[in-house]
């Protein structure tokens, strides 16, 4: 049965942090990439405001005004999504994270919609991506973004996964009557986050079935870091300083030095050394200086240290150890860099690393991949079976600030757990169960995060102690996690989306 339709196709969605990309499915032939109206197979996630004439421009033309403008600007909203709702203000008007995202999505939909007569082209469902390192409340505010849009989102879908989807499916072609078992780690160092993730590939003849083993990863940690770190050693070595600069000064020479250092980067993977030139950074100030490959990997050293520790923590948290891989995955524009390349080549074996897949699109391919498979689970006459684990330790705020965990990190899912509290107060008559996902003994807005409240109400006198509050989580094969607590009888319930 197919699931492919001209104009009404089934699409996949990559919101990057940096960069979006978009692709469709076309029966037989799998995923294709539809290129945005400059032609390119990815658009910039920018965002630009212009206040004269109310207009928004999302893509590379946000990105070049903002170089001149760029308190109108926003690069990076994907690093906001842990506060969807927050005020963000281009060139004086008020956004929040979730409204930018829903423009880049608009944007890089309606690019495609061009190539079609007006009003033909209509996506029958759409599928968005999210880091697997994502928490809860981040994934409910990409959703929110995705439903502000006309792009009928069907699903969301972590981006290893994706990444993995296109793989699997490119092997299934070559074997595809064929048994195989495999464990494939994907590597996905993007622009704004890194993602690790260590997956069983089980093939039969009658399904796809993914096993995450295990994954960890940083939502802080990727290209527009390195673009930072590189910037620093540009101003170091010039012996040009911004320090006293007025601030609309300021920014705009920030703005064209990060520019020019992640052009300088991204030809540094290529070269040895690359000369740097940034005109008129300040007035009568410019910038001539040659930088090595050495000096940028040295300048990121402090991230590259991250990323090794987070792999070895890959190892004891699955209990596997990299001769047990069979297979490597590269994802992310920034796992092209040279020393980071080479630290995976070293730990894990460079022929081990599948190379046809290319970097920037196959996120995007992958969610195409899982659209037709949603919209028509007949499509590929096989099944697909998809089991996560949670990335973040689920549990509950006790007395003190102090989080409870009930379900740990790197649990696999379906699961459930249970746990029985009680007051610590005479007579309360009413309380709040508040559900955290994080990690560390005590609650901080750096470490945890909330994903729900549940109030209890009504609650008969009784001294402290003798109230018994069975809570149970409970997640679910589609990730949803569902929260009950009984008091006294009384039933409470909470349903909320997680991964
Ligand atoms: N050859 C290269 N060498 C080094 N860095 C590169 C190269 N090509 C692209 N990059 C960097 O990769 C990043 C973009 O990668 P990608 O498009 O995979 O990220 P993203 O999807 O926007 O981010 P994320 O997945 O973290 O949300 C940018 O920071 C870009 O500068
Ligand atoms: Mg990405």
């Amino acid at each position: 049965m197919g699931t492919d339709n001209e104009t009404n196709p089934v699409l996949g969605f990559d919101l990057g942090t940096t960069f979006s990309a978009l692709a469709r499915w076309v029966d037989r032939k799998g995923p294709q990439i539809i290129q945005n109206r400059a032609g390119q197979d990815t658009t910039q996630s920018v965002v630009y405001y212009n206040p004269d004439n109310d207009e928004i421009l999302v893509g590379q033309i946000a990105y070049n005004k903002g170089l001149m403008v760029p308190e109108n600007m926003i690069v990076g909203v994907k690093r906001l999504m842990d506060d969807g709702n927050q005020k963000v203000m281009l060139g004086g008007k008020e956004f929040t994270p979730i409204t930018l995202s829903s423009l880049i999505l608009d944007k890089v939909y309606e690019d495609a919609k061009m190539k079609y007569p007006t009003g033909t082209f209509n996506s029958r469902g759409s599928v968005v991506t999210v880091p697997c390192y994502f928490k809860a409340h981040q994934m409910a505010n990409t959703r929110k973004a995705a439903e502000m849009t006309d792009i009928n989102c069907i699903g969301i879908i972590q981006e290893p996964i994706a990444a993995s989807l296109s793989y699997a499916l490119q092997i299934c072609e070559d074997h595809f009557n064929k048994e195989f078992n495999q464990k494939i780690l994907v590597f996905d160092l993007g622009g704004g986050t890194f993602d690790l993730t260590l997956f069983q590939l089980k093939h039969t003849e009658d399904t796809m079935f993914f096993e995450v083993l295990a994954s960890s990863g940083d939502d802080r940690l990727g290209g527009m870091d390195f673009d930072s770190c590189l910037a620093d050693v540009i101003l170091e070595k010039s012996g040009v300083s911004l320090d006293g600069v007025e601030p609309k000064l300021f920014n705009k020479a920030q703005r064209n030095l990060l520019e020019q250092s992640t052009l300088a980067k991204i030809a540094l993977s290529a070269s040895q050394d690359y000369f740097v030139a940034v005109p008129f950074i300040l007035p009568d100030v410019h910038i001539e200086v040659s930088i090595t490959r050495k000096e940028f990997e040295k300048s990121i050293k402090h991230y590259f240290d991250k990323i090794s520790k987070i792999i070895d923590k890959l190892w004891s948290s699955s209990n596997l150890k990299p001769s047990d891989i069979d297979r490597v995955i590269r994802v992310g524009g920034s796992s092209d860099i040279p020393c980071i390349k080479n630290l995976l080549d070293d730990i894990l074996g460079a022929e081990k690393t599948w190379s046809n897949i290319n970097p920037s699109t196959s996120v995007a391919e992958g969610a195409a991949m899982y659209a037709a498979y949603m919209d028509n689970k007949d499509f590929f006459d096989k099944k697909i079976v998809i089991r996560t684990r949670t990335s973040h330790a689920l549990g509950l705020k006790t007395n003190g600030n102090r989080f409870k965990e009930l379900i740990p990190a790197n649990r696999q899912a379906p699961c459930t757990a249970k746990q029985v509290f009680t007051t610590v107060k005479d007579n309360v008559k009413k309380l709040e169960i508040a559900v955290y996902q994080g990690s560390g003994r005590d609650i901080s807005e750096n470490t945890h995060s909330l994903i729900g409240k549940i109030p209890i109400e009504k609650l008969p006198p009784k001294p402290a102690g003798e109230i018994d509050i069975v809570v149970m989580f409970s997640i679910d094969m589609a990730q949803r996690l569902s929260i009950t607590a009984e008091v006294e009888g009384e039933k409470k319930s909470a349903v909320v989306d997680y991964a």
